[in-house]
This record gives structure tokens, sequence and C-alpha cells, in this order.
């Protein structure tokens, strides 16, 4: 049996632990008994998870705390809308809460955002935490306390900082995310070699595939250090004012491309990183300031492991370099519209780059063979 591991993301009064584990579901109550003893509990998972996990956390907590109930949410992308969140809010508030009532979200990324948002704004902010299901969510989304729904003009452009009380990641439940998922998520881990720990990227070359076989050692090894590699990130830099950026490494390419899809369910946000993540290193090449060896090196990892590594590969491939340029304008890290991208030096090591004017962007992308308009 492998050892529980426990990171602590330190933020003072705020502070709180990842547990990262095989089975932990089934031993949840030990876990959460500080947490939610004597209060109210509303579990709620989306309706893929529902089904498969939602009796057995229920059994297990049911005797902790003061009262329990369960609700369901759709799955998929469309759950981070104002329709979804209004629902949700009203079906808690239907039950009635009040201001110690703990909402536990048990699922991937879109229902850890959503009930995250729904947490920070029910009565000014009620506790809630965070069992991630996806392998995306367990190594990115559910910790940092970036919570929010997405609006018609782009993605995640409506939330709030709020920060879980407690993040349980069972790494068993993975056995029944579909492979698809599952290599999304991998896109994420690759992401943290490439931003800041080139030792680790040379350990996922090599043990790729025991952690996609979710072998249980790789795999709380990937997790691990990247819950651990994020925790550290946002010790430092709770709201992005500064180095937290450098996790979008690979992101403001991936944006573009998740909404030149429109979010229809054929791009999953992995695998716009994956091709973000081969982007972003190839335009640190072209602007000199990291060697094409290492960009190829990236580029042979994602194809290795069955990720795409460049945009033309994507469903919304033909998109002009103009449409993208427009959908990049958008990204939160744009500044009256000059654009900020997080490129790289070397693997292991990320860099703020601002001011990228769009003539060196266009010229970028039409090398690539991108048409302009
Ligand atoms: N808050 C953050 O810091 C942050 C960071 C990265 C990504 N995100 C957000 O995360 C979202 C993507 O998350 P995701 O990839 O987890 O998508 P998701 O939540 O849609 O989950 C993917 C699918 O897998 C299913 N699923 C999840 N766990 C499962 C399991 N164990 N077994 C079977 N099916 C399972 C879900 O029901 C869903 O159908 C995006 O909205 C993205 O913007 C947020």
């Amino acid at each position: 049996m492998s050892p529980v591991e426990k990171i602590i993301v330190g933020l003072e009064e705020r502070s709180y632990p990842i547990f990262i584990g095989p089975d932990l579901l089934n031993v949840a109550d030990k876990y959460l008994v500080d947490y939610i003893s004597d209060r109210q509990v509303i579990v709620i998972c989306d309706t893929v998870t529902g089904p498969i996990y939602q009796g057995s956390i229920t059994k297990t907590i049911t005797s902790v705390c003061a009262r329990l109930d369960n609700l369901r949410v759709p799955a998929g992308e469309a759950s981070k809308s104002f329709s979804a969140y209004n629902a949700l809010c009203d079906e808690i508030l239907n039950i009635g809460i009040d201001r110690k009532t703990v909402l536990i979200a048990l699922g991937g990324g879109v229902l850890g955002d959503l009930v995250g948002f729904v947490a920070a704004s029910l009565l000014r902010g009620i506790d809630f935490i965070q069992i991630p299901t996806s392998l995306l969510a367990q190594v990115d989304s559910s910790v940092g306390g970036k919570t929010g729904i997405n609006a018609k003009a782009g993605k995640n452009l409506i939330g709030a900082f709020h920060q879980p009380k407690l993040v349980l990641v069972d790494t068993s439940v993975l056995i029944t995310l579909p492979k698809r998922e599952l290599l999304a998520g991998y896109a994420e881990i690759i992401k943290y070699g490439l931003l800041g720990d080139a030792y680790f990227f040379s350990w996922l070359e090599k043990n790729w595939f025991n952690v996609l076989s979710l072998k249980q050692e790789e795999i709380i090894f990937a997790v691990r250090r990247s819950c651990e590699m994020k925790a550290d990130i946002i010790a430092k830099d709770e709201m992005e004012t500064g180095m937290r950026a450098m996790l979008n490494l690979g992101h403001t390419f991936a944006h573009a491309f998740e909404a030149v899809g429109q979010y229809n369910g054929d791009l999953l946000h992995g695998e716009a990183v994956a091709a973000g993540l081969g982007l972003a290193f190839d335009f640190s090449v072209a602007k000199k300031i990291c060697k094409p060896e290492d960009a190829l090196r990236v580029h042979a990892h994602l194809i290795e492991v069955g990720l795409p590594d460049d945009y033309s590969s994507l469903p919304a491939g033909k998109a002009s370099a103009s449409t993208l340029i427009q959908h990049m304008k958008k990204d939160k890290k744009a500044i009256a519209g000059n654009l900020t991208f997080i490129l790289a030096n070397k693997i292991g090591g990320a860099c703020v780059m601002p001011n990228i004017s769009e003539n060196e962007l266009t010229t970028f992308f039409m090398a690539k063979g991108v048409n302009h308009v």
C-alpha cells in the first residue's frame, strides 16, 4: 500500500492540506472529520461522477456530519455557465444553509470551478472541499483557489479567488476516467516539468507509460510533484500578480484554440494546452530565447504519448492568424490590448514575455503555415 502524501498550501490563515494516495474516498471521514464534524454538508457531483462515487463518499462521511445532502449538475463545460450557477445556488438555498455549511466538490475541473464559485458567493463565502476525480483536476484545478464560470465573451471571465479548506486526491478513481481525459490531464503534468523542473520532465520522458497506466507509485509521484510545484507558486503569489502567471505556460495559445472551437467538446482543455506547449517552445525558439533542441524534445514527448503538439492537428486547425490573435487579445494577461506570453528559456525555465506585437505573432503563425486572414 502506497503511503499517503501530504502537501501544505502555505497561505497563513488560509493554508490547507492536499492529501494524495490510493483508495482515499473509502476513508474520507478520517481526512475530512476536522472540517465537517457536526456541520451541514452538501456533496455535489456531476451526472457522470455522481453515479460512480457519490454513494461511497456519502456512506463514509454520513455519520460524521450533522446533515448530508447530495446534488448533481450536468457533466460538461456547459455547466460553467450563469444558468448552471444560478440553478445550483437555488437548489442549495432551497435545502437551506447557514454560514457553517460545507460544500464538497466531487468531480472534474468543471465541477470544482463551479462549486468553488458557488461557495465563494453564497452567504458571501462558505467553506468548500475539493475531491478532484479527473487527472487535470487532481494536478491543477483543485489547487489554488481559482473558481469561476465562463461568459459569452470568453472562458473563466467571471469568478473569484476562494481557497478550499482541503483537497483530497484519491488516485484510484482515475481508473474510471476515459483514456482521452487522462491524457488531457497528463498535458498539465508535462507543463510543470517544462515550466520549472527539468529533472521532472526527464523523469516523465522515462516514466510516462507507467504514469498513464496508473501504476500507483508513478501516478502518485507525478500528481505529488505537480501539486507541490503548484502549491509552492500559489504560496508566493496567490492572486497572480507575478510568478503565478508561469502556470499559464502554453495557455495563451490554448485558450485561443479553445475559443475558436467554441467549447463544443471536440477539443479538451488539456489537448489545447498540449498544442499550446509545443507552440510556446516554437515561439521561444523563433524569438531566439530557447535552443531548438529543447523545442524538439517537447514535441517528441507530446507525440510519443499521443497528445497534439501543434495547432494544425486540432479540430479547429484552419483558423487564420488574425482570428487566433483576436482571441488572444481577450486573454486575462493582456493589458490594454498588448499581449503577454509565458515562454521558456529552456526546459524547466519559463519566463514572462510582455509586449508581444501583433506583427511578430502574425509572422510566427505564417512561418508555421497558418493563413493570415
Ligand atoms: N481553477 C483552475 O485553476 C483551473 C485550472 C485548469 C483548468 N481549469 C478548468 O477545468 C476544466 C476542465 O476540467 P476537466 O478536464 O476535469 O473536465 P471535466 O470536469 O469536464 O471532466 C471531464 C469529464 O470526465 C468526467 N470524469 C471526471 N472524473 C471522472 C472519473 N474519475 N471517472 C469517470 N469520469 C470522470 C467528467 O464527468 C467529465 O465528463 C475547464 O473548465 C478548465 O477551465 C481550472
